[in-house]
């Protein structure tokens, strides 16, 4: 019997990073995750083993590569708020491009050649023009979106001169939990939009703040679009398969292409938690696009990808059961 493949999962613990691991476990991959567990969770890692250590530490990962031979690396460890991008933009760039840079090389040292970058959406920066396409000029407005974007021409350069293949999926909105409400979404501090609504109807959070409803939207508020992330973790597996059918490197959208505003995402917790959500509108976040939505037929077609779990409902329903049962 073939030995299952190992797959290096960097931030396997966190919100990402722990639903892949779960997919490629049931797709029969041996998922090995590298967390220093800053911001994740140990029992978020539900399957394969977990090696606590930095990814800024060659030696530690020199040694993880030695005893693992591994078929490819996923990398979803980063620091990931906007806002807190904008006022430590020090730590963002320091943490993102070195743990990058250190785990690239000790890549290339152990002579691992597949890399699946969790990218993002603010690559491009505010939108010339919907939907975005991955042609869409990138041009970051927040060091958050920066160091994705930068890691991504660093990787163009590698497969130049390395032959490292990689894929960066960009994402839009991660959201929901899984299904059976074992792992989800638990950020400290949280700010995204559908854990603070549904914390607000636990309790947690007195009202959910609308950061503004003057946009040139329909109803006012910010346009999004909102991926599962069960979804994500299933584009990873398709986009290492990918790279090693075609042996090149690509960048992906992963969205749905169906974007809703805040009040809709409001209006569909009420729906879905039976509760009436004390609602407060607030000035406009600073650097808040109006509307981010993604053309996601270029995955489609050549990942082979569809969403499956990212109608409103089922993100909704997943996040409120995770909310109301979550074990971190
Ligand atoms: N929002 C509120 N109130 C809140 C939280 C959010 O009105 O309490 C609004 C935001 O202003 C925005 C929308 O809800 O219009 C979604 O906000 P999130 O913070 O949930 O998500 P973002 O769209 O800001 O951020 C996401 C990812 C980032 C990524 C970014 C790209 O979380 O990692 O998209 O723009 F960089």
């Amino acid at each position: 019997m073939n030995p299952k493949p190992n797959i290096l999962v960097a931030g396997g613990a966190g919100y990402i990073g722990s639903h892949a691991v779960r997919d490629l476990h049931a797709a029969g991959f041996n998922p090995i995750t590298v967390d220093n567990l800053s911001k994740g969770h140990k029992e978020a890692v539900v399957c394969g083993e977990l090696l606590e250590g930095d990814l800024k530490d060659p030696d530690f990962l020199d040694q993880v590569f030695e005893k693992y031979p591994v078929q490819g690396v996923m990398h979803f460890a980063s620091k990931c708020y906007v806002g807190e991008s904008m006022d430590d933009p020090a730590s963002y760039y320091e943490e993102n491009l070195s743990s990058a840079l250190t785990l690239l090389k000790a890549m290339l040292r152990n002579k691992v050649n597949n890399f699946i970058f969790s990218s993002s959406c603010a690559t491009y920066g505010n939108p010339i023009k919907l939907p975005l396409q991955e042609t869409h000029p990138q041009d970051p407005v927040n060091p958050y979106g920066e160091t994705k974007y930068f890691i991504e021409r660093i990787l163009r350069h590698y497969d130049r001169a390395y032959g490292l293949r990689f894929c960066a999926l960009r994402y839009f909105n991660a959201s929901g939990a899984s299904l059976d409400s074992r792992i989800g979404e638990s950020h400290d501090p949280e700010t995204h939009l559908i854990p603070r609504v549904l914390g607000t109807v636990t309790g947690q959070y007195e009202k959910i703040q609308v950061f503004g409803d003057d946009y040139p939207t329909p109803d006012g508020t910010c346009l999004r679009d909102y991926i599962h992330v069960c979804d994500l973790a299933s584009a990873h597996r398709k986009a290492l398969l990918w790279i090693s059918e075609n042996d090149a490197s690509e960048a992906f959208n992963l969205g749905t292409g169906t974007a809703y505003s805040v009040r809709e995402i409001l209006e569909s917790a009420s729906r879905i938690t039976g509760a009436d959500i004390p609602v407060e509108t607030s000035p406009r976040r600073p650097g808040d696009p109006p509307e981010l939505v993604a053309d996601p037929e270029k995955a489609r077609i050549m990942l082979n990808w569809t969403p499956e779990y990212s109608d409103l409902d089922t993100i909704m329903e997943s996040a409120w059961d995770w909310e109301r049962n979550r074990a971190y």
